[in-house]
């Protein structure tokens, strides 16, 4: 890495971890580069050098990456925004594309966002580690496996590169999980929560994790980020006792979930686009219990994680402000 000032170039930087990486970054005095879609709210991001383009335009990604110390690639769409084929384009070709431009260019080290998702607990495992690779769920979890394998094919090949998995990933300026899960908390009027429970892992942490990645990940390596494994149900009134909030009272009963994933794909079929972000699948993962172990992050690159009270006051003053 270069002595004194390294470079960053981030893609996803306009987005919820990305601002908050790019942040952090500058603040560490590195020059940072970031790749913006002409639409892309920018935000506060001041000492950003943007560059304006997407994931399918193969010459600006060229002139992101190029000198680049470290490529964080954070760009991807999820089942909320898009339809499987954009996903599947965005999140997996929009990768190749950038590791192509990487493999063309003089780069360090790449570092690719995935999800702890393309894992999930074998058998009756309570935890998920790296080595639980699972069947993918729906077209999100399928690109970024596909995009994992890319990842590990240029690493394979001469390339450096590291893969993390970020569990459900709470914290300021993030509009869907984060905004969901406290309004859960402290919303009279949210009447319900689901049945089952997840690793929730401040933003804070998976930046210092994305650092951590840089210093001390093995090439060709995968990390899990995770934070504590909640049931929803203590998630929630963990969040309304630390903002003295109401917490949803009812629970929706499994079932209730299970027999809504093919109300979806139903409705999905008729009216030709995404009403609801998930199919009968997905209805029966949001009745489990996903939980992530994050030892090898710990051991191999000192990574650690705050509870979750760490991180709800700033998350909370971001939600009065911005979203009720
Ligand atoms: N949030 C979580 O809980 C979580 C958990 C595990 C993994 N992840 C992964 O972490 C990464 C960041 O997630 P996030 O929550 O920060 O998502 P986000 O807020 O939705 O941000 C996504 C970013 O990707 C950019 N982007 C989307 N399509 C693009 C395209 N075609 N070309 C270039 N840029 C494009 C967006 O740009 P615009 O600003 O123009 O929209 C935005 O900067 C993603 O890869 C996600 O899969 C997130």
């Amino acid at each position: 890495m270069s002595a004194d000032a390294p470079t960053a170039a981030v893609t996803g930087a306009t987005g919820f971890l990305g601002s908050h990486l790019c942040e952090q970054l500058l603040a560490d005095g590195w020059i940072v580069r970031g790749l913006c879609r002409p639409t892309s709210e920018r935000g506060d991001l001041a000492g950003v050098d943007w560059h304006v383009g997407d994931l399918s335009d193969g010459e600006t990604l060229r002139e992101l990456v190029d000198g680049a110390d470290v490529v964080f690639h954070l760009a991807g769409i999820g089942l909320w925004s898009a339809g499987p084929a954009t996903i599947w384009a965005v999140n997996r070709d929009g990768t190749e594309r950038l590791l192509a431009a990487c493999r063309d260019g003089d780069v360090g080290r790449v570092v690719f966002t995935s999800t702890a998702g393309t894992r999930r607990p074998a058998g009756d495992d309570a935890f998920a580690d790296e080595t639980d690779v699972a069947e993918p769920v729906g077209a999100y979890q399928a690109s970024k496996a596909a995009a994992e394998e890319l990842v590990d094919d240029y690493a394979a090949n001469g390339g450096d590169a590291v893969t993390v998995h970020p569990t459900s990933i709470f914290g300021p300026g993030d509009e869907a999980f984060t905004a969901q899960l406290l309004a859960m908390g402290v919303e009279p009027t949210m009447p319900a929560h689901l049945p089952g429970g997840l690793s929730i892992v401040g933003v804070a942490d998976v930046v210092d994790g994305l650092l951590a990645a840089v210093e001390r990940g093995e090439s060709g390596d995968h990390y899990i980020l995770g934070g504590e494994n909640l049931t929803y149900d203590r998630a929630v009134s963990r969040i309304a006792e630390t903002v003295d909030g109401s917490p949803a009272r009812i629970r929706v009963p499994a079932t209730a979930i299970r027999a809504a994933g093919p109300v979806a794909e139903v409705v999905d079929a008729v009216a030709d686009r995404r009403v609801f972000p998930f199919d009968r699948d997905m209805a029966e993962m949001a009745t489990q219990r996903l939980f992530y172990t994050s030892r090898k992050a710990n051991e191999e690159l000192g990574y650690e994680y705050q509870p979750l009270e760490a991180h709800v006051p700033e998350a909370m003053e971001w939600y009065r402000a911005a979203v009720q």
